[in-house]
């Protein structure tokens, strides 16, 4: 059984009547990468936020280590480094005195805080711009400084929030790799994300939530054998489908569900859709509904998502 380091109980926060973060319950283990996903206004910063003792809990608290964040704000802490979602600009400016600075409230020692400082900044491509003030950077630079703070750290545990968002595809490969060797040294991540692959490749396990609340909690793969049939054909179509077509189509063999994202644009779920698929072509030819294109897929974590939830991430972040 794996040692839990955070322990999150009946976490609760509410914003006037709305409940944020409803009623959460999840164990995060030592050592793991745990993603949480979920579309914007999902309750993820809020946890992390009441996580890291910058907001309290209307009710319930959470463990970091032996320590209740509600009592012990001050030891909880200890454990912890952050990399906020949305960087607070400070006064000290450059990126070099920006993480200097870190350094030296996490307490590094001189020359071990010049090296992982400047280490950090040559890794996230910063380094040239390390003397510019950051309040001429774009949005994805500062981001590269604020996770810079959790890689020179290197806390027991880092609690990161959407850090790659608006990062580019490079920079967030090299960002998940240095994780990944943050976690293989003993760390553990708490990550926030609303993005699927992020959440699909760095994660041990996946936490989704969606309104506040916790929908599912597991190995990615795991989540992803949940969905039933196994296999999902993704149509969209030039005209609507009327519902008695998708009466039909729900009762073809071997279709488990459809979700209907838009009337022209179907998830089917089914079994072996590779022997299928050229029936379910002919199924839309003979409805004399014309296809605009047609794949078929495994299922993601959007598919676990929409299970729950009936809306995919991206129909959810709308609504
Ligand atoms: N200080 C606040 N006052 C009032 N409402 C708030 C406050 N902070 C958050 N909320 C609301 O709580 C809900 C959860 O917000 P939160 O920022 O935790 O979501 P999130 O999952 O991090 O979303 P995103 O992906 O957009 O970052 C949202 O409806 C948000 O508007
Ligand atoms: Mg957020």
């Amino acid at each position: 059984m794996p040692t839990p380091i955070i322990r999150i109980q009946n976490l609760t926060k509410k914003f006037g009547n709305l409940y944020a973060v409803d009623h959460l319950n999840l164990d995060i283990y030592d050592g793991e990468i745990l993603g949480l996903l979920g579309p914007n206004g999902a309750g993820k910063t809020t946890t992390l936020l009441m996580l890291t003792t910058v907001i309290k809990p209307t009710e319930g608290t959470a463990y970091i280590g032996p320590y209740d964040i509600t009592h012990q704000t001050d030891k909880s802490r200890t454990l912890i480094g952050m990399a906020f979602q949305e960087p607070k600009l400070l006064w000290v400016s450059t990126p070099w005195a920006i993480l200097d600075w870190h350094a030296k409230i996490c307490g590094l020692p001189t020359n071990e805080r010049k090296k992982r400082v400047k280490w950090a900044l040559e890794e996230l491509e910063l380094w040239n711009d390390r003397h510019k003030t950051v309040h001429v950077f774009s949005g994805g630079m500062r981001k590269r400084v604020e996770i810079a703070k959790i890689l020179i750290q290197r806390p027991k545990i880092a609690i990161v929030d959407e850090p790659t968002a608006q990062i580019d595809i490079v920079g967030k490969h090299k960002i998940w790799n240095m994780l990944r060797d943050l976690r293989d040294e003993g760390s553990t991540i708490l990550l926030a994300t609303n993005e699927l692959y992020e959440a699909d490749v760095l994660s041990d396990r996946v936490a989704i939530i969606h309104k506040g609340k916790l929908l599912v909690c597991d190995e990615p793969k795991k989540l992803k054998d949940t969905i039933p049939g196994g296999d999902v054909i993704e149509v969209v179509l030039k005209e609507n489908i009327t519902q008695e077509h998708l009466a039909e189509l729900k009762n073809t063999k071997r279709v488990v569900n459809i979700l209907t994202i838009k009337p022209n644009h179907l998830k089917i779920y089914l079994n072996q859709a590779e022997e299928i698929l050229p029936q379910i072509t002919e199924f839309f030819m003979k409805a004399q509904i014309p296809i605009a294109t047609i794949q078929m897929n495994e299922p993601s974590l959007d598919d676990v998502f929409a299970h729950y939830t009936g809306l995919t991430i991206e129909e959810a972040q709308t609504k």
